[in-house]
Parts: C-alpha cells; structure tokens; sequence
C-alpha cells in the first residue's frame, strides 16, 4: 500500500486542531461533520499515535459509543480512543477530577476495587477507586469452576471481597482496535469459543475455534451486561455493528518525537500500512511454521524498520528532515530496536505452557518465540503461558493472593489471578495469559495483565531480569525505542 500517495488532500482543520503538519492526511469530504472524522489522532508522551478506520470513517454514532446499560456506561468508558482503545491513569484522573469521581468510569460493580466500598465522598470514591486511578485496572470478577481441578484454600484480598464465588481479578482493559490480528479475546481466552466445524483448528488436532466475528459478537454482549449492568441483551444488529466497528480499526504510533514521521523513508510505522498487513489463524506458529502455506516459522515478526538499519544523515536528496541529525539517530536506534526484538537470543525457562506442553526445560528463541503473528505481535494461535507474572513472588500490597489447593495432590500454589485456570478448571493452566497485540502501545501504559509495569522500561526490565537476557544499556534503550515505535 503507498503510504498516503493516493490521499494526498490534507485535512486542515485536522492539523490546526493538532498542530501537526504532514501527518493528519485523508479524504477530506465529510470535513465538516464531526461524527464522521477520518482519523483519530493524539499525542502521547513518545509522540502521535493515529487510528484509521477501513470502512471509510470512524462513526461517532455507532453503538460502541452509546449508553447500553444501565449504569451510564458505553464500550467508549473503557475504551478511549485517546488513550489507544484502553484507558490509562492519567485519562481516568482527568475524569475523576471532572466529575468529583461520578463519571460512568466510576461505579461500583467494577470499576471499584470492592463492589461494597463506601463511594459516599469523594475522598471515599478515591480510596474505592484506586486501583483504578493508579493503574487503569477493572476488577474481573470470576468464580472457580465447581468442575476445577482446585479449590479455594485462602484469599487474602486487600479489600475483603474475594471469595471461591468471586475472586476479584484487577485487569487492564485490551485495546478495541487492530482487532483483526486477534486469535485469542480477552487475557484469559474466556470469549474464544471451540466449533468444531471450524477449519482453524491448532495444527494436527481437533481443537477448533469459532470464528473471530463470532466470539467478538458474543463478548459485546457480555460486556454490555457485564460491565453496563444492562438487563436486556444486545440486538443482533447492535452485536453486528459494534463488531464491524471494531473490525475497521486500526491504530499505531505514526509520529515519533525523535523519528520524527513513521512512514518516511523506508519507515513502515503509522496504522495504514498496518491495515493493508495479511493475517490469518496460524499465519506463522512458532512450532509449525505457516498453517496455510506450509513456509517454516520465521523469527523476522516485526518487518517495519529494516530500512532505516543503515539511515543516513546526509541522505540529501529525498530528505525534507536532512537537517536534522537527530531524525537519523533515532531512526537507527528504532531499527536496531526491531532488530532485537526479532533477534536476540532468549534462553526460555520455565513458561507454563511452552516448556511443560514441549517437555523441553528451555528453548532457545527470541521475544518472537511468543509473539509472532507478523507486524502485529500477538501469539498466531490461542496459546496461554504463565511469564510468571501473576506469581506470589511478585504480588504487590495492593494485590490481592489466592492461595489455591489441587484437589486431588492436595498441593497449593499462591498467585495474584489464576487466569485461563478459571475458565478450564485445569491445575496446569494457572497463571496462563495470552499474548496480546503489539501496536499502539505508546498511548496505553501501563502494561501486562494486571499493569504492573509503569512504562515500556518497566516492560523490558522485566524481560532481562525473569529470563537473564543481558541486553546492554544501549540495546534496552533501542528496544524501548521500538516499542515505542509500534
Ligand atoms: C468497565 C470497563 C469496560 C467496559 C465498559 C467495556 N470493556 Fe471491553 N474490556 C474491559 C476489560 C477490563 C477487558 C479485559 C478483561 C479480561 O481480559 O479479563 C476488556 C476486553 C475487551 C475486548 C478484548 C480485546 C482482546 O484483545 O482480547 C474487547 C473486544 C472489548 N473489551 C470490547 C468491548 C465492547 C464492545 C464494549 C461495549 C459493549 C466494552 N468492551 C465495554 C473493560 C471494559
Ligand atoms: C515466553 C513467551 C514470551 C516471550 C519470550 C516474550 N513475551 Fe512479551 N508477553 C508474553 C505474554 C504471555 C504476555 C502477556 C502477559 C500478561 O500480561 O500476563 C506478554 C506481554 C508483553 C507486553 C505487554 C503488552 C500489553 O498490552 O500490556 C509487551 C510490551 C511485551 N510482551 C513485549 C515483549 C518483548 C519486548 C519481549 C522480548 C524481550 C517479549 N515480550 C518476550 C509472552 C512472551
């Protein structure tokens, strides 16, 4: 796809309201009606990141945006695009400021750590909301199977709620954009649903899944009467709509503050060329290689910066940027970057799911082992793995730690969300959590499952320290430089 060569109009008063030149370009015929923009565009701390949408617009009237509950909340509460699909502290302080802590965002059943906390004062909702104001967390609340391979021997919950019939799981919401690349909906998997009749099966077995428009068509439903208490269903319509919605989205960093544009010169960063990127079920699965073609797995996931390996300061010629230095620093460090991310070598221990499910007590790989659908970064196929995020070693104060006990070994581990374990019943899935998507996540921290990792040094610290990688001072500083980039 030629980036931008066919939409050349620029949209003014999209780049007067952002101050942006050379960014914001699109067809510019409904430039005066403010429920169809072209684009969504918004700063963050490393820059700009940008959303398209593939059916033409980005339809303010759509369902996702309406009120279908009846708690005030809309799929938008949770899902800013500001704040790239999910919401963040800063977002959320904003709001709580604005409206004394009465926004839609703010209610009880899950936006506070406690259904029953005291949300009388606003010094009350401050203390009932700090989990989420802190780190952008909803409380899942989730039962342990009756059918579980475990029970419940001790919660220890901070805020006295948790129990077999509901542990109380503080999650951060997935992005609702650059959905197409999903194999597996929601942290845990719970809205992936087997169909036998399906053709993406996980490769030589009979575990198929249901289709992607199928399982996000059921979770708008369970969101709708989950999060917005709503006590009718969702229409069909309205389920078809808000997965059409979701479907055309798509969203990534496009400006840089020190790369300046992500699209130039050889740069394939920005959401259009993210949206013309082919993906299917098993497109590159790290054991098997492609499903559909049969090609082996390839490690080279990322492919957006390779032409900026070897950027040059004095590329003259094409270069309206040439006299900026620093353009080039960057965008060799964003090269780099990638480079890493698809090729430094990671001694991979101990990953539930991986190395038990191999039998295999380590493997040599990359960061790409496990996230390799290409250009987008999410695992090719539904498989969970416990990172050992969610261990009792890592469990901070405002966590709450379940002790669980195998019913039949009578055995007990400690963790902070059992994850895919809830949803199976199944000892060995414990502490197992998707991949997810790798874009966009410069508007989105803080990151992992339950937002413990402040930024994306945070992230990559974490990394080094769990599998002893070594990178050095500067490739940390490259591979951040990347993320970033996405
Ligand atoms: C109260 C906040 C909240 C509201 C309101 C909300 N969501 Fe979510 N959403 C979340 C959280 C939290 C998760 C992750 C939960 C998990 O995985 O356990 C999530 C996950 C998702 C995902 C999964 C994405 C992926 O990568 O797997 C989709 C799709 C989604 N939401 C769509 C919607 C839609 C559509 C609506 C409106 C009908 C909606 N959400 C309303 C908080 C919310
Ligand atoms: C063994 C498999 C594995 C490897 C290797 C791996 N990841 Fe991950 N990654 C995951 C899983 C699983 C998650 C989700 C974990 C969670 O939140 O519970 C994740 C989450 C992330 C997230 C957070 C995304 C978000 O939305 O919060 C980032 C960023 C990330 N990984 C980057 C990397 C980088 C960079 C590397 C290489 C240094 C890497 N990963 C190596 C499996 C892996």
């Amino acid at each position: 796809m030629g980036n931008g060569k066919v939409r050349t109009r620029t949209v003014a008063w999209m780049m007067l309201a952002c101050g942006l030149t050379g960014l914001a370009r699109a067809d510019d015929d409904d430039r005066r009606r403010p429920d169809r923009p072209q684009i969504h565009s918004a700063r963050n701390d490393s820059g700009v990141a940008v959303t398209i949408s593939t059916n033409g617009f980005i339809d303010r009237r759509n369902p996702f945006f309406r009120e279908l509950g009846a708690n005030g909340r809309a799929c938008v509460s949770c899902h800013q695009p500001q704040e790239g699909w999910s919401i963040t502290p800063k977002g959320l302080r904003d709001r709580f400021d604005q409206t004394k802590g009465t926004d839609p965002v703010f209610r009880l059943n899950d936006g506070a750590n406690s259904p029953l906390a005291d949300v009388s004062t606003r010094r009350a909702r401050e203390e009932a909301y700090s989990m989420l104001l802190d780190k952008g967390l909803i409380r899942v609340g989730i039962a342990i199977p009756a059918s579980a391979e475990f029970e419940l021997a001790k919660a220890d919950d901070p805020y006295g709620f948790a129990s077999a019939a509901e542990l109380s799981l503080f999650r951060r919401p997935l992005p609702t954009t650059n959905l197409r690349f999903l194999s597996t909906v929601m942290w845990d998997g719970r809205e992936t649903f087997r169909d036998p009749a399906s053709t993406d099966c996980l490769f030589g077995t009979t575990t198929c899944f249901a289709s992607l428009h199928f399982n996000l068509a059921d979770q708008s439903n369970s969101a709708t009467v989950g999060h917005a208490q709503a006590t009718v269903p969702l229409t069909a319509d309205q389920r078809a709509a808000i997965v059409d919605f979701e479907l055309g989205l798509f969203t990534a960093q496009q400006q840089d503050n020190g790369a300046g544009r992500l699209a130039a010169h050889g740069g394939n960063g920005g959401p259009a060329f993210l949206s013309s990127v082919v993906s299917y079920f098993g497109i590159n699965d790290t054991l098997v290689g492609d499903y559909r073609s049969h090609a082996s797995f390839s490690p080279d996931v990322m492919m957006l910066y390779q032409g900026w390996q070897s950027y040059l300061e004095d590329a003259r010629h094409a270069d309206p940027e040439r006299r900026d230095r620093g353009v080039a620093v960057a965008r060799r460090a964003i090269a780099r970057g990638q480079a890493l991310f698809n090729g430094k070598p990671i001694v991979i221990r101990d990953v539930k799911g991986l190395n038990d499910d191999l039998n295999v007590p380590a493997i040599l790989g990359t960061c790409t082992t496990c996230h390799n659908t290409p250009n987008a970064g999410n695992h090719s196929v539904p498989m969970p793995l416990d990172i050992g995020l969610a261990d009792a070693s890592r469990r901070t104060p405002d966590q709450p730690l379940y002790t669980l006990r195998n019913k039949s070994t009578g055995a007990t581990v400690q963790t902070t969300d059992p994850g895919r374990a809830l949803i199976t019943g199944r000892w060995q899935d414990i502490g197992r959590f998707k991949g997810p998507i790798l874009r966009a996540l410069a508007p989105r921290a803080p990151y992992f499952h339950n937002g413990s990792a402040k930024d994306l040094n945070e992230v990559v610290r974490f990394y080094n320290d769990r599998f002893g990688i070594g990178f050095t001072e500067q490739e940390r500083d490259d591979l951040v430089a990347f993320l970033k980039a996405l």
